[in-house]
């Protein structure tokens, strides 16, 4: 007798099965353990048993297209991967009625795909049509292959469809319209020749597909392949096309002689060859906060192909950047040595010179001006390691205390609304406690483009599972399409009706009585200072009906739980930090912490912004968040570093281009950050840097900000170093080296131990494993981690234990403040800053684009999608473009009080009214030239979303910068799934192995 191994071992987020209780089954006459209702195919895998299913992937759940798994049960034929398994269950997945559905169903997939596995791309060892040919040991097909009338379709830039291999499983209609759900794929059951449908019959080029590559992940075979990996994955797969076909005709031609047994061992034997050629190395995406991990596949410097499989945040899913977003790695203008300042140009420099200069200058300006008159930023780019290194430079090294990181442009307010009323400065849970949120509030954030990957879970638990969706935004984006409802206030006004729906609840018994009394403090003095926030108030300033208001309260007081995910819209306003604060207690006072499917979640946008903060690279704390003015913790550093460290906090980003302007700060090292576009007030941030007596930039690419150096350091991508980034759920995740760094650069934290140790500091790391324990021994809330726990894809998500204990979710005994109880923080209104006059009647929003991060100096590298997003744009809202005379391809100057940029116009009815949007994704016309200086004035982050234009249309009239390829412009086909009942009532079909029955019954 044979029991099951530990059951619920790993999923993948999709299909959790906690709680259920354990059944007792029997396979081919062997006892197994399960759990009730546990999907059969997933038991008798878990038990050993080979069992063919082309179409099963776990994470798709059963989608019973291709009947290869067909097992029987009681007499019956049954699918198994659509059959629950139940106590006492007896399964044969041997008998000759099994056998023969399934070799019968088998038939038919082959009967859609030519086996020509020794010169198809896709025979790698983990191709399912191959490893099922082998499994059921097929040796001729009684249907012969049949081939489609339809041509490959190539028009996407990044995978291509081929007909006539696609064995019509749907996986990846599933994966599009329920993981991704972007719902362009279909497939015609009802037509004599079914195929995969891209908007129900465009080209793929013109549809609405995003290039997520969910489809080409789960493809069991090569109709779908990336095309990065087509004539490079196989030794004789690159030759010529006519070759090819020959080869294709000689495997078919001897077919009938050998059988497929000798067929697939030749091709085996290839497909071990390529092993040694392949390497499949775990990443982490260097894009956004999401956190996507994958395995990435090279041949040599050639990226095959970014496999994504059971990353923890991720999945089987990526975004198009994450898939395919990677050609910047091998561009040939990457940075491949260090040049000094010589005049007004740059010559190059050996590592030894440039790194002399920059301590001999470093030590100068120290000696002269002191150490405050130096400063230090590092990137959200950089790994843990990095931050760290560059923090402990500015502290134990330099003695300063002015180090920052970009997270003060972005999350800086969120995490001060959470350290005001939580405790913890960050996302209360993961992604997967969101997608088991009754009702999602998005307020500020385009999520869809912005964290693609994270939108799919709420896009998914909103088509599938009831999930309601409140979106609060300026612009009518892809997930306020799909809210249930789209709330659209005045620019800067989300304080006012977040705290008047509060007061409302509060007033009228819709409040969280037990929670508040147990688990929160202040209720009473915050209920004074909600006062002024009076419906009526609310409606009058936010331009909300009252009616709309209450409802959104009363769906928040009926939800079981609510998640609130916010980002730049409410982050980048001069109240940014008292919007993200009026979240929190909105929470608090609806009882929505504590448990899954609530909470307070500040998307991260860079990928490492939550670990460059946690690392240490701010102002005012040390790792951990560890305050630079307590006394015990800078004694435990001290102690740790063996240097004495500064008190005082330091400069963050904003302050110190006030202080290179006051002639205070000489010298900036700047770690990876395109700063000169990227701050707000563009034009003021680079007049600054040219003030500079001693400036050092870090970066791989030369970019804008490299012009005011005196210094350049070519410094290297993710993809050529090791170390851990920290994503929005808190979760570290480890990135090894896929590639050497290419010759002449150097990973960031080798060139920040390099200059440190020419400045006396003896540093030894000879990895980052090394640094993450040193940091890990200084900072309590990491003190479990280490490398050996986040090995493959193991992650862990802060605060992390002695014994590797994490918190996926926050607060589920106590808030992080002495007494364990959480603070209702009163906020009052004051309302933005910068508003339209008559001179700069427009307001301009701004944000990013799917396609692109950030300035786009990675991104605009990559050649497909500089295909489908060429430009940056701005977009106009119909009424606006009918009173101006303007047309989608007018070239427009925006003219604010601090700058201008020349761009063409985008009309479009995302916007409305008087309202533009730019997005931020451009070197040549950078939307920060037209924003202002004004910051919230808690943390200083740039109030980029505060900026007003005016118009001038110029003469000329180009064409729309969005080209016709763009996904914008398709026309998706939303579908419950695969939709197989089509199928099934297709007069040709029958369920494999039936028509044996009856004859048997007969
Ligand atoms: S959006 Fe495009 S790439 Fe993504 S799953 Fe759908 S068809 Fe495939
Ligand atoms: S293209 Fe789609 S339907 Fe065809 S084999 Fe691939 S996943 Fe299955
Ligand atoms: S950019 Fe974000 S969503 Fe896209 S693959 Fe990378 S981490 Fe995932
Ligand atoms: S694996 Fe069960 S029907 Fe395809």
């Amino acid at each position: 007798m044979q029991t099951a191994p530990a059951l619920n071992e790993k999923r993948n987020g999709i299909a959790p099965m906690e709680g259920s209780s354990v059944v007792s089954v029997i396979i081919d006459g062997l006892e197994h353990e399960g759990s009730e209702g546990e999907r059969l195919v997933d038991l008798i895998n878990r038990a050993g048993v080979k069992l063919a299913q082309v179409c099963y992937h776990p994470q798709l759940g059963p989608i019973e297209t291709c009947d290869t798994c067909m097992v029987e049960i009681n007499g019956q034929l049954v699918r198994a991967c659509a059959t629950s398994a139940s106590n006492g269950m007896s399964i044969s997945t041997v008998s000759p009625k099994a056998h023969a559905a399934r070799q019968e169903a088998f038939d038919r997939i082959l009967s859609n795909h030519m086996l020509y596995c020794t010169v198809c791309d896709n025979n790698n060892g983990n191709c399912t049509v191959h490893n099922t040919t082998k499994l059921l040991a097929i040796e001729h097909q009684k249907i012969p292959f049949q081939t489609k009338p339809y041509e490959v379709d190539n028009t996407n830039p990044f995978y291509r469809y081929d007909p006539d291999q696609c064995v019509l499983c749907g996986r990846c209609v599933e994966a599009c319209q329920n993981v991704e759900v972007n719902e362009t794929l279909s497939i015609n059951w009802d037509d004599p020749h079914p195929r995969v449908l891209w908007d129900g019959g465009s080209t793929i080029g013109e549809s609405s597909c995003v290039s997520c590559g969910h489809c080409v992940t789960v493809c069991p075979c090569n109709a779908l392949m990336e095309k990065s990996m087509l004539g490079h994955a196989g030794f004789l797969t690159g030759i010529s096309k006519r070759a090819l076909n020959y080869m294709i005709d000689v495997v078919k031609g001897v077919e009938p002689e050998t059988g497929y047994g000798s067929i697939l061992r030749v091709s085996e034997i290839e497909s071990a060859m390529r092993e040694s050629r392949i390497r499949r190395t775990k990443t982490v995406c260097t894009y956004c906060g999401v956190g996507c991990s994958f395995n990435v596949w090279t041949k040599d410097r050639h990226i095959l192909k970014v496999e994504p499989s059971e990353g923890p945040a991720n999945g089987i899913s990526t975004c198009i950047k994450g898939k395919f977003g990677w050609d910047y790695v091998n561009d040939p203008d990457r940075l491949t040595t260090p040049l000094i300042r010589e005049g007004d140009g740059f010559r190059e420099a050996s590592w030894d010179e440039a790194l002399d200069l920059v301590a001999r200058r470093f030590t100068e300006i120290k000696a002269q001006h002191g150490p405050d008159s130096l400063a230090f930023i590092s990137s959200s780019k950089c790994t843990n390691e990095e931050s760290y290194l560059m923090q402990k430079l500015a502290r134990a090294v330099i003695g300063t205390n002015n180090i920052d990181n970009c997270s003060r442009y972005c999350q800086a307010p969120a995490t001060m609304g959470l350290f005001r009323t939580v405790g913890y400065g960050g996302d209360s849970g993961s992604i997967r406690d969101i997608a088991n949120a009754n009702l999602v509030l998005i307020i500020g954030s385009n999520t869809a483009e912005s964290h693609p990957v994270l939108a799919t879970r709420v896009q998914r638990a909103h088509k599938l599972h009831g999930q309601k969706l409140i979106v609060s935004d300026l612009r009518e984006n892809e997930m306020a399409r799909r809210a249930d409802l789209f709330l659209h206030p005045k620019p800067g006004t989300d304080l006012v009706w977040l705290s008047a729906i509060t007061r409302y609840l509060l007033e009228n018994g819709l409040a969280h009585e037990d929670f508040l009394r147990q688990w929160v403090n202040g209720l009473e003095e915050y209920k004074k200072t909600l006062g002024p926030f009076t419906m009526e108030f609310a409606s009058q300033t936010c331009g909300l009906p009252v009616e709309t208001l209450e409802k959104v309260a009363h769906m928040i007081a009926e939800a079981s739980g609510v998640c609130i995910l916010w980002a730049m819209g409410v982050t980048q306003q001069s109240q940014g930090s008292d919007t993200s604060t009026a979240i929190s207690n909105l929470l608090l006072v609806t009882g929505n912490y504590m448990r899954t499917g609530t909470g307070a979640y500040p998307l991260r946008g860079h990928n490492n912004v939550q670990g460059a903060g946690d690392s240490g690279a701010a102002p005012g704390t040390l790792p951990g968040y560890q305050s630079v003015d307590d006394p015990e913790v800078r004694s435990r550093f001290e102690k740790g570093w063996k240097v004495k460290l500064p008190s005082t906090k330091g400069l963050d980003n904003h302050q110190m281009v006030d202080a290179i302007h006051q002639g205070k700060l000489k010298s900036l090292y700047l770690e990876g950050e395109e700063m000169a576009i990227v701050d707000s007030n563009a034009n003021h941030v680079a007049a600054a840097f040219s003030k500079l007596d001693f400036f050092v930039v870090q970066d791989i690419f030369f970019s804008t900000t490299c012009r005011f150096a005196n210094v350049v350091l070519p410094a290297t991508p993710s993809l050529e170093k090791e170390g851990t980034f920290t994503s929005t759920e808190r979760r570290i995740q480890r990135l090894n080296q896929v590639f050497e760094p290419i010759p002449g650069s150097r990973p960031d934290w080798k060139i920040t131990q390099d200059i440190a140790n020419r400045l006396g500091a003896n540093w030894n790391y000879a990895h980052p494993s090394e640094i993450m324990s040193e940091m890990a021994s200084l900072t309590p809330l990491l003190t479990g981690v280490n490398y050996e726990r986040l090995e493959g894809y193991k992650s862990l998500q802060w605060p992390v234990a002695a014994d590797g204990s994490d918190q996926p979710l926050l607060y589920t005994k106590k808030f992080n403040f002495p007494d364990g109880k959480a603070r209702l923080f009163p906020v009052s209104w004051s309302g933005p800053v910068e508003k339209p006059n008559t001179e700069f009647d427009l307001h301009l929003n701004n944000g990013r684009l799917l396609e692109h991060f950030h300035e786009g100096n990675l991104t605009y590298r990559v050649r497909g999608i500089q295909e489908k997003t060429p430009d940056t744009f701005v977009e106009i809202s119909p009424e606006l473009a009918r009173e101006r005379g303007v047309q989608s391809g007018t070239w427009l100057l925006l003219i604010s009080r601090y700058g201008q940029v020349r761009v063409r116009a985008l009309v479009t009815d995302r916007v409305s009214g008087r309202e533009l949007y730019m997005p931020m994704n451009s070197t040549e016309s950078p939307v920060n030239r037209l924003t202002s200086s004004i910051t919230d004035p808690v943390t200083h982050t740039p109030a980029f979303k505060e900026a007003s234009v005016h118009m001038q249309v110029l003469p000329e009239v180009g064409e729309s910068p969005l080209p016709r390829v763009n996904p914008r412009f398709g026309h998706p086909t939303p579908q419950h799934g695969v939709e197989v009942e089509r199928k099934w009532k297709r007069a040709d079909y029958h369920l494999p192995g039936s028509q044996l029955v009856q004859i048997q019954q007969k």
